[in-house]
Parts: C-alpha cells; structure tokens; sequence
C-alpha cells in the first residue's frame, strides 16, 4: 500500500536567473537564463515525495491570482490531493527570487504572500487528513504557531513528524516543546548552526552539532551536507552517510527533494 503523506507548508513561484556569480549588497550582476518554476519548500518536498510513490495531502495557500493556479496546476499534474490546498482571496501567491551560479550554488529572498496565511484553523479543517497518515512534513515558510498546532495535533494521533527548520536564522526562536514533539529533525549546516546559536557554520564538527541538537528533544537528528553527505543521530549513536557523487546543475530544492524522500 501507498504510504499516505501530509506536507504541511509553504508553495511559492520561483523567478530563476543562472548568473556567474550572486551579487553581493548593492550590486548589480548581468545574469544569462531566466526560468518561472513551481516551488516552495513545502510544494517540493510533498511533489519529491510523491514522485517516489508516496500518497501525498498538501496543505497550503495560494493566491487567487496567475502564479497560484499554475502552481497548482502542477500539483494536480504530480497527483498530489487538492483536498486541503487552499486559496487566498486577500493576498498574492509566494514568490522566491532566486539567483543561481555557475557552480550551481544559490541564494533565495521568498515573499511569503498566502503562505503567511496559513493558520491554526486551516489546519483543524484539515484533521480529516490526518487519519492513516505515515508522516507529517513541515518546514518554517508558514507562521510558527501553525506548525506548532499541526505538530501538537500529530503527536495526539501519534503521527511520525518531520520537521525541516528551513529558513532559519541564529537570531530565530522555536521553542523547546516543538523539538520535543518531532520525531525527525532535518536541517542543513546553516540551519543546525543557527539552531545551536553560532551565527556561521563554519568550523562546526558535524557529528558534535547533531549530538548537540539530538540533546534538544527531537528522536532523530539528520544534518544535511550537500556533496559532504548527512550525519545521523539518535538514540543508536551518531554517524556519517556519504552522499552519490554528481555533478551539480542547480542545488535548489535538494534538501526538499531529501526531506520528501524520507518521508515515504
Ligand atoms: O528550498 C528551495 C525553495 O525555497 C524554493 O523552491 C523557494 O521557493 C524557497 O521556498
């Protein structure tokens, strides 16, 4: 049988320029392509975990504008259920601009648009979903008390949470009780680096941060690495996995694509 997945968060269009390089503040850089692509971390993640079979419930906002029916467009084409994708009669669709270099790397600025809507409620209206669910994914796109509930009403049903803290900054908080409620924790160096408080990743021993996180409640603990692989905590012990060497085009997305992944 499909396991059956809910991904609760944000859906955005991505306005995508390849450049050389990102341009620093105040700088003005000539890019090279321009591409309008369906993203949004949350619409990555429930598509990547759709695409590897999963039976995935999207819960989000879009616009009831251009941007927000193409996205949604999109999913339907993935499969993905349109039972709780909502659309915002007041505010636009989620936009991210997004610069990506010739080593594939990229920077991204989201105008959250609905995202910023989604609300406690929407996700009580929603607990029909939550029935025979493997997993619940959530990222941080969407306003914290919405996550928080959503994983409060998890943890009743006793639904496996995922919780990818992405975006997340050294001067963010989330308190210790939504740790304490995920089963698996997933956040990249900038993302685990900010959540144990150090404004850079760097010189950060990886295998000591995911003990250090893994110490804040969560069951698990999966750092992401980029081509440096991931390292695993949780109550077996702390561990690096390798990741598949490739040659890399654009590392947009790659950790939704993981998060999604996991999840079935
Ligand atoms: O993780 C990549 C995603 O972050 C992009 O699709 C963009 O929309 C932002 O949400």
């Amino acid at each position: 049988m499909r396991p059956k997945v809910l991904v609760v968060g944000s859906a955005n269009m991505d306005l995508v320029v390849r450049a050389e390089r990102i341009p620093g503040p105040g700088e003005t850089v000539l890019g090279e392509t321009f591409r309008q692509i369906a993203g949004g971390k949350g619409a990555n993640q429930a598509v990547a975990a759709a695409r590897l079979g999963a039976d995935v419930y999207f819960l989000g906002r879009t616009g009831e504008d251009a941007f927000g029916e193409t996205i949604r467009e999109g999913l339907a084409r993935e499969g993905i259920r349109p039972d709780c994708l909502l659309i915002d009669p007041k505010a636009p669709t989620g936009v991210a601009l997004i610069t990506v270099d010739l080593e594939g790397r990229n920077a991204i600025t989201v105008a959250p648009g609905a995202n910023a809507n989604l609300s406690e409620h929407d996700v009580n209206a929603a607990l029909d979903v939550l029935a025979g669910i493997a997993a619940i994914i959530l990222q941080l796109e969407i306003p914290l008390p919405t996550v928080q509930h959503a994983v409060e009403l998890a943890n009743s049903v006793r639904v496996k949470v995922i919780l990818n803290p992405a975006p997340f900054h050294h001067t963010d908080s989330l308190h210790t009780s939504l740790l304490e409620r995920t089963d698996v924790l997933v956040p990249n160096e900038h993302e685990a680096a900010a959540l144990l408080g150090a404004a850079t990743a760097e010189g950060i021993v990886w295998e000591e941060a995911a003990a250090r996180l893994l110490a804040k409640g969560p069951k698990a603990v999966i750092i992401t690495l980029g081509a440096e692989g991931c390292v695993l905590a949780d109550a077996r012990g702390v561990r690096r996995l390798p990741a598949r060497s490739v040659t890399a085009v654009d590392t947009t997305a790659a950790g939704d694509c993981f998060i999604g992944a996991l999840a079935i």
